[in-house]
């Protein structure tokens, strides 16, 4: 179930390179996601902002929709978030029940990277205790 070293550090390098690309005109808080799927491909995404600001997209959403969107892939094997100075900024409570639908397992690893590459990991089970979710599923569209 754990990541190789390998993939932990272009999880990270990833998640801090889709920082700068995010659309944040209100709030100038870039943040830098990058998921790791099932497949072993990484898919990044960045937070999206809009001027009724609760249909703002976060960056952890962005990443996930990436990897539906471009692959039949639909589950992660590894998640990173990369926003600000330390590493405290895990995903939002929305980010976080978005994210109970496409986990492989309660103890894939969430990273919270700051923008020098200094980061926190914690399992998902940690993050998002007594979660809302259905790990029978197998992810197809039955
Ligand atoms: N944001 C994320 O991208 N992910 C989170 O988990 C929390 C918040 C974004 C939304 C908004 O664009 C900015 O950070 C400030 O809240």
């Amino acid at each position: 179930m754990a990541i190789s070293r390998e993939q932990e550090e272009i999880l990270i390098k990833k998640s801090i390179e889709a920082a700068p690309g995010a659309y944040v005109p209100y709030s100038d808080f870039h943040v830098g996601a990058c998921v790791l799927g099932e497949d072993g491909n990484f898919y990044t995404g960045f937070n999206i902002e809009n001027v009724s600001y609760g249909a703002t997209t976060c960056g952890e959403q962005a990443a996930v929709i990436s990897m539906l969107t471009n692959s039949s892939c639909r589950k992660i094997k590894a998640l990173a978030v990369a926003a600000g100075n330390s590493c405290d900024s895990m995903p939002c409570g929305i980010c976080r029940q978005f994210l109970c639908e496409f986990v492989e397992s309660p103890e894939v690893p969430i990273y919270s990277v700051a923008m020098d590459g200094r980061y926190m990991v914690k399992p998902f089970s940690e993050v998002m205790p007594y979660a809302f979710m259905n790990f029978e599923k197998d992810g197809t569209d039955k």
